[in-house]
């Protein structure tokens, strides 16, 4: 006869497989961060702003031989405040034909509109978090309404409200539109490339592939081409285009992650996407600096405005590539005056 502790834990047994079998499908998942209107709303628009595009990949070589400049859209990705708004004012002024400015708010956060050269310039937006692919969304809806919105938008640079300018409006234009590709490594190379770090040597990197469960990413993306990268980078219209027509890689890095510590989508979706589909046409490298040591939770060292100085802009221009850092992150809030004293003399006069 069978006594009643082992027909239990018999019985206890039995129901863990189905316990796997038939969870998933009674509880709803655990965390959904884009739903599907949200997902529908970004394809119609990345589907607009690719038709609005057909063709016009080579609007950069085309405007050598009009009187149109391009321009440089700055793509302003935030859940508070622009801090720096007043800094980023001067280093605009006077620049109007060669810009166009973008801004996605996070419209769950109360945020005053910074007014001046930023009125006006809020795109539709929605919900961000950190540790989800809502800030892959983010970015690919400010590039693909830049995209939409302005045909000479030629270069597109994400930058945060914590970035700020290290050189004046003048010098970033000429150094990626004037002077392109100094550091050209092969006459094949095309003019116009794309600035984003790409990096496939990182020791986090393993945990990141596995975040949202082990072999996920397959067969999409094999681990061998899975790259690390900061979210703060300056893409080619061509490169952009490439961003919001993906549909391949974003099946896969929308899926939540399971893994929470190691679950920064923003830092690879990027890199990865462009170094599979144009590894040639990106320089590899960011011209955003940010200074990892003494990282704290997957934050960088924040500067304070006791350390804001002449000498720190210079440290922070340097690079190891033939371009300077044109832009530096992350500043808290109230170093805003003391980056404003020293506008003109330092960070503005190059
Ligand atoms: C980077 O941050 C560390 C503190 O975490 C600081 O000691 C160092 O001076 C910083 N480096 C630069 C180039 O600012
Ligand atoms: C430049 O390269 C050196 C040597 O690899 C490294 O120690 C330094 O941190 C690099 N500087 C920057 C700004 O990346």
């Amino acid at each position: 006869m069978f006594n009643t502790p082992f027909l239990l834990s018999f019985s206890l047994l039995l129901s863990f497989p189905l316990l796997f079998l038939f969870v998933p499908r009674i509880l709803p998942p655990r965390h959904v961060p884009i739903s599907l209107p949200d997902e529908l709303d970004d394809l119609a628009l990345f589907r607009r702003a690719t038709l609005a595009s057909f063709g016009d990949g080579a609007t950069l070589s085309r405007l050598g031989t009009t009187n149109r400049k391009p321009k440089i859209a700055f793509l302003f990705l935030t859940n508070t405040d622009l801090h720096f708004a007043p800094l980023w004012q001067q280093f605009f002024q006077n620049n109007e034909e060669f810009y166009n400015i973008y801004i996605h708010a996070d419209p769950y956060s109360k945020i005053t509109p910074p007014g001046g050269v930023f009125s006006g310039r809020f795109i539709a937006a929605k919900k961000t978090q950190r540790a989800n692919p809502t800030l892959i969304s983010a970015a690919r809806r400010l590039l693909a309404t830049a995209l939409l919105d302005d045909p000479l938008n030629s270069y597109f640079a994400v930058v945060s409200q914590h970035c700020i300018p290290l050189h004046s409006f003048k010098y970033v234009y000429e150094s990626l539109l004037l002077k392109p590709i100094s550091d050209t490594r092969s006459s094949s190379l095309p003019m116009y490339r794309s600035f984003i770090e790409i990096l496939d040597d990182e020791p986090q990197l393993w945990d990141r592939y596995n975040a949202r469960g082990k072999n996920v990413m397959l067969p999409e993306i094999p681990f061998s081409r899975f790259r690390i990268g900061s979210q703060f980078f300056v893409l080619t219209r061509q490169h952009a285009l490439v961003v919001i027509r993906d549909r391949r890689l974003w099946r896969k890095f929308r899926l939540p992650c399971l893994n929470l510590n190691s679950c920064y989508p923003e830092e690879h979706y990027f890199p990865t996407l462009l170094s599979m589909e144009d590894p040639d046409g990106c320089t590899h490298y960011t011209l955003t600096r940010v200074n990892w040591t003494g990282s704290v939770n997957g934050h960088p060292h924040t500067y304070r405005p006791l350390e804001i100085s002449p000498q720190l802009i210079h440290k922070l221009r340097q690079s190891n590539s033939s371009y300077s850092f044109m832009f530096a992150r992350k500043f808290s809030p109230d170093c805003l005056q003391p980056l404003l004293d020293m506008a003109d003399n330092v960070i503005f006069r190059d």
